[in-house]
């Protein structure tokens, strides 16, 4: 029997859970073809969601949250896999129903399992996290369908975010000329450290306009907020262009018509990064890790001890979070 340190969620009354950091037993974790020592995690709303008793995220308590974790295998049931390898598992039932990566050991079905590109270590991955496979999913699926950098500027809503944040880096690091748009004007310097060339007011996106099609200015958009947002967006997307749709943070619904699909070619594209399969998870972290090192991705991160993640979560939950936060699990 073997300890290890874990974030422990519990419900103490009816709408009442508590928070501690606790020493469990890896014999408790649940039955899995691959034992991981996690070296990495990173923080996610979700992850807030699931400490603080959502039971949309998590059905039962007590829990064991994270949905991100980077490690080494310690034993394995398949042949995938051997002791040593460098893995990262993100999404799935992780860190939701099944002990996540806020502790130092997990284990899951091989099939969740990631091996990971050489050139990336379990803290690069997790600097990245789900954000980071989220905003790389958006650019890949952009640029099947034909936006390319020569087309003109690619918009990115809610970028002060994880996703958000990550999408402006990588977009800049590929040669976009990026448009972030966000509601923290004094974000606007850090913003351009990061690779926005522009920084407009997220407020502009958000009201209400009657108008059907809008003055054409982006080749594309990766929208992490919906509503008004995505509707706006939509119908100032050059002809041909795409938008990449993944969040909710203003609504689930968003204000659309069709003339920006009829009249300009323009398409929405829904992204998906937790139940898609294992191999398009492994492509796109393919890419990651030629990415792994850009100097943005030191600027978007904070990194913080497991101690420290209680904290943290609370500030996600309120909006307080300023940056990217990657939990170092020693
Ligand atoms: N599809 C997927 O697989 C997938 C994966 C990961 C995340 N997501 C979703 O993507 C969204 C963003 O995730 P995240 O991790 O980047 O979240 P996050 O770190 O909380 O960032 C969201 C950003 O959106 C902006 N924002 C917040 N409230 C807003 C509002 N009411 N209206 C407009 N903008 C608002 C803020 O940026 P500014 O202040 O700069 O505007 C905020 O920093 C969430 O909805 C999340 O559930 C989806």
């Amino acid at each position: 029997m073997t300890s290890y340190a874990a974030l422990y969620v519990e419900q103490v009354a009816d709408k009442q859970f508590q928070q501690n950091i606790i020493e469990r037993n890896i014999d408790d974790l649940p039955k899995g073809e691959v034992l991981i020592r996690v070296e990495y995690s990173s923080l996610n709303f979700k992850d807030a969601l699931s400490a603080h008793g959502n039971k949309a995220v998590t059905r039962s308590y007590p829990h064991q949250p994270g949905i991100d974790a980077a490690g080494k295998v310690v034993e394995s049931q398949v042949e995938d896999f051997r002791e040593g390898d460098q893995v990262i598992v993100t999404g799935y039932d992780l860190g939701m129903n099944t002990a996540g990566g806020l502790g130092q050991f997990i284990r899951v079905p091989a099939s969740w399992v990631v091996k990971a590109p050489p050139t990336i270590t379990a803290k690069q991955a997790m600097q990245f996290g789900t954000a980071g496979l989220t905003a790389q999913l958006c650019i890949s699926k952009l640029e099947h369908m034909g936006v390319r950098k020569e087309q003109g500027p690619v918009l990115v809503t809610g970028a002060t975010g994880g996703v958000g944040s990550i999408a402006v880096a990588l977009l800049a690091n590929d040669g976009y000329e990026v448009v972030a748009s966000s509601g923290k004007p004094e974000q606007a310097d850090y913003l351009k450290s990061i690779g926005a060339s522009k920084v407009i007011d997220r407020k502009e996106l958000q009201e209400e306009n009657p108008r059907p099609l809008l003055r054409e200015e982006y080749a594309g958009a990766i929208d992490v907020v919906g509503g008004n947002t995505l509707g706006n967006v939509l119908k100032r997307i050059r002809h041909s262009g795409s938008v990449a749709c993944c969040g909710l943070v203003e609504s689930t619904n968003y204000a659309g018509n069709v003339l920006p699909h009829i009249l300009r070619n323009v398409n929405l594209l829904g992204v998906d990064s937790v139940e898609i399969p294992l191999a398009a998870k492994r492509a796109a972290w393919e890419i990651l890790a030629t990415a792994a090192s850009i100097p943005a991705m030191q600027t978007i991160n904070e990194e913080i001890a497991l101690a420290d993640v209680m904290q943290a979560l609370a500030g996600i939950l309120n909006g307080r979070a300023k940056r990217h936060i990657v939990v170092n699990l020693g």
